[in-house]
């Protein structure tokens, strides 16, 4: 019999050392395996049997070693899926999450697709959102900024990959990258971890300004929030990403700032994630 591991067998070994450090330990292995072989994760289960080639098993190893050190597997893969797109992502920009999505549906239902409306996305990262809403709307005009230089890079690289040159990609901080300007939409996934959230030790592999903005974790939503109203044209809408703990504080920020029909929303999986209101 021969010594050298299946496609099947090097999975089952690779899934049962990744559940140390992974929710989704089979789903790691598979695409981590994929990115190896350049296969789907359908076509490594239709290859089960074949045996795994020295040089690829060595390349396996070195993926499954960095999952075990705790990074993301779209940072061993270059590439994360969102909404309908393949974004490329770096350890520069946090890794797009599901959860984001909800926040694209919500904007877009606030965007009646027949007209041309200015949305401004605050803090970029991937260029997930903007990039999302841009595919969407394509009559919209979108303006993205991020204090990072180097997610900002990442998002233009996603751009120029999907042509999609039409948003105004911006470096700065929150509303000091637009001066001045107004829209009629403003969206934003913000860091929101409290700097002593012990969630932080888990997420250690991105970057702690996509992260945590404080003490708190409500400063960068506070900032936002108190910025808008100079920002927004009347009517206007913000609709803003933040932690399942926060909806409330979230809604009270808002109202104390002049905002109505403030409503949180939940996400897939039931908890309150994202919350909008109007000027
Ligand atoms: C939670 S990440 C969101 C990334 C992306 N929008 C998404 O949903 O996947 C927050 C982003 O805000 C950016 N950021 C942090 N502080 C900022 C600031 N003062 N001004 C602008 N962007 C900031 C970070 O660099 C990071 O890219």
């Amino acid at each position: 019999m021969s010594s050298i591991a299946t496609v099947t067998e090097t999975l089952r070994m690779a899934s049962r050392e990744l559940v140390r450090c992974s929710d989704s330990p089979r789903l790691d292995a598979e695409v981590l395996l994929g990115k190896v072989l350049g296969l789907s994760r359908a076509a490594l289960i239709a290859r089960g049997d074949e045996p795994l080639a020295p040089e690829n098993r060595s390349a396996y190893s070195t993926l499954i070693a960095g999952r075990l050190a705790g990074a993301p597997v779209a940072y061993l893969t270059g590439k994360r899926e969102f909404w309908s797109l393949t974004l490329a992502v770096t350890p520069a920009v946090l890794v797009p999450r599901p959860e984001t999505e909800t926040l694209v549906e919500l904007a877009l239902q606030l965007l009646p697709p027949d007209q041309q409306h200015s949305i401004l996305d605050l803090g970029t990262g991937s260029g997930a959102i903007a990039l999302a809403l841009a595919t969407e709307r394509p009559r919209c005009r979108i303006t993205a900024i991020d204090v990072s230089p180097e997610a900002l890079t990442v998002a233009v690289g996603n751009s120029h990959a999907l042509k999609i040159e039409h948003i105004d990609w911006r470096l700065g901080s929150w509303f000091d990258a637009v001066p001045g300007e107004r829209f009629d939409l403003i969206v934003a996934n913000p860091p929101y971890v409290a700097a002593t959230d012990p969630a932080l030790k888990r997420l250690a592999a991105e970057p702690m300004l996509a992260l945590a903005p404080g003490p708190t974790g409500l400063e960068a939503l506070s900032a936002i929030i108190a910025g808008a109203p100079l920002h927004l044209n009347e009517p206007g809408w913000l609709v803003l990403e933040h932690g399942n703990e926060q909806p409330t504080e979230v809604a009270n920020l808002l109202g104390r700032h002049g905002f109505t029909g403030i409503r949180s929303h939940p996400d897939g999986s039931g908890r309150l994630r994202v919350t909008q209101g109007t000027i």
